[in-house]
Order: C-alpha cells, then sequence, then structure tokens
C-alpha cells in the first residue's frame, strides 16, 4: 500500500507451508522501507524535505548501528586497558544515543516519518558489522576508530548537502555532531595513532 512501510518478507527456508506467506521477515538486510511523508508548514519544497527526510534517516541508521557497535565493545573489551575503554566506550555509546533522537526528532520535524527500530537500522546502515573475532583493547578501538571514521565522513558530507538544500538548521544538527564524532574519533585514535 502506498505511503507505508513495507517490510519484505521471507522468503525460501523461512517459509512454512500452510502459513500465510506474507510474513514479516527476521533478516533485517531485506528490510525495505518505503517512505511516509505528512503535511507540515515548514517552508521548504516537497522535493528538498524529502531528500533530507532519507538522509536523515540514512544517517539515524548509521548513528544507531554505531551506537549498538559501541556497546557491543563496552561489554565485551578485554586487556590492561579494559576500565579506562569500558568507560570510554560506553560515554561514546550515550552520545550517539542522543544523536539518533535529534536525527529522528529532525525527519520527523520536516513532515518524514523516522525508521528507527533495530531492524531498520541493521538494514539501512551503512556501516560494516563489527567483527565478532575483537577482543583485546586494541581491536576494540581499532574496530571502532573504522566505524567511527565513516561514520565521521558521512555525517561531513551531509552537513554540505543539507545546506545546498536551503535547510540550515538541518545543517546545523550534523555539524555539531560532526564535530562531537571528530572528537571522539580523537579520543579512540590517541590509543594506537602514530606520528604521520
Ligand atoms: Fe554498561
Amino acid at each position: 500500500m502506498k505511503g507505508q512501510i513495507n517490510l519484505i518478507h521471507a522468503t525460501g527456508a523461512a517459509k512454512r507451508p500452510g502459513r500465510d506467506s506474507r510474513r514479516f521477515t527476521t533478516m533485517a538486510s531485506r528490510a525495505k522501507i518505503k517512505a511516509r511523508h505528512f503535511s507540515t508548514h515548514i517552508d521548504l519544497p516537497p522535493s528538498a524535505r524529502e531528500q533530507l527526510i532519507d538522509m536523515l534517516n540514512d544517517h539515524l541508521a548509521d548513528a544507531f548501528d554505531l551506537m549498538s557497535q559501541t556497546k557491543q565493545a563496552h561489554w565485551n573489551v578485554k586487556g590492561k586497558d579494559f576500565y579506562s575503554l569500558h568507560l570510554l566506550f560506553d560515554e561514546a555509546a550515550g552520545e550517539l544515543a542522543e544523536f539518533v533522537d535529534e536525527l529522528a526528532e529532525r525527519a520527523v520535524s520536516l513532515g518524514g516519518y523516522a525508521t528507527g527500530t533495530a531492524r531498520m537500522a541493521a538494514a539501512n546502515s551503512a556501516l560494516p558489522e563489527y567483527p565478532t573475532d575483537a577482543v583485546d583493547c586494541s581491536d576494540h578501538v581499532r574496530a571502532l576508530v573504522e566505524r567511527f571514521g565513516l561514520f565521521a565522513s558521512r555525517v561531513r558530507t551531509a552537513i554540505d548537502a543539507a545546506g545546498e538544500m536551503g535547510d540550515q538548521s538541518t545543517a546545523d544538527l550534523y555539524t555539531e555532531i560532526s564535530r562531537a564524532i571528530d572528537k571522539r574519533l580523537w579520543f579512540l585514535e590517541a590509543h594506537v595513532q602514530r606520528e604521520a
């Protein structure tokens, strides 16, 4: 149905004979989410708002995914710097949770629909999955450096994109996130950095 969230249906082995074949998939990578839009008095052109909402939802997915991956590191890190990294990772995850909320609320403010469940985020995130073989401090720091670096890059690009679409408020949100993520990246990289 037009304008509805459309989680696609499981196929193959996931289907059970005799039951409705239209079942929601548990495989997030198969989820397709159709955009929904709502009327608003915000005076940005509809086409710009639609692009901004899509972009915000993309970064909502990234931020949600990165938050959960940072928690994964918080729980599983081992080694001589365990406690300081355990705390550092938790602080970063808490900050990402705030950005998840701000990105979602900006998408809704623009007349959009926030696609913010864990499954939606997993389906839409541009980040690679967290390595399950990471054990010691440097494994986790390097995995997070790679992912925070990718997210930082995507957010930086979004600052200009939002500005070019005439939405300085969204550009400002991205600028705030960009500055904070760059700082988090520094806190992580300082553990493994060498002189260039
Ligand atoms: Fe904790």
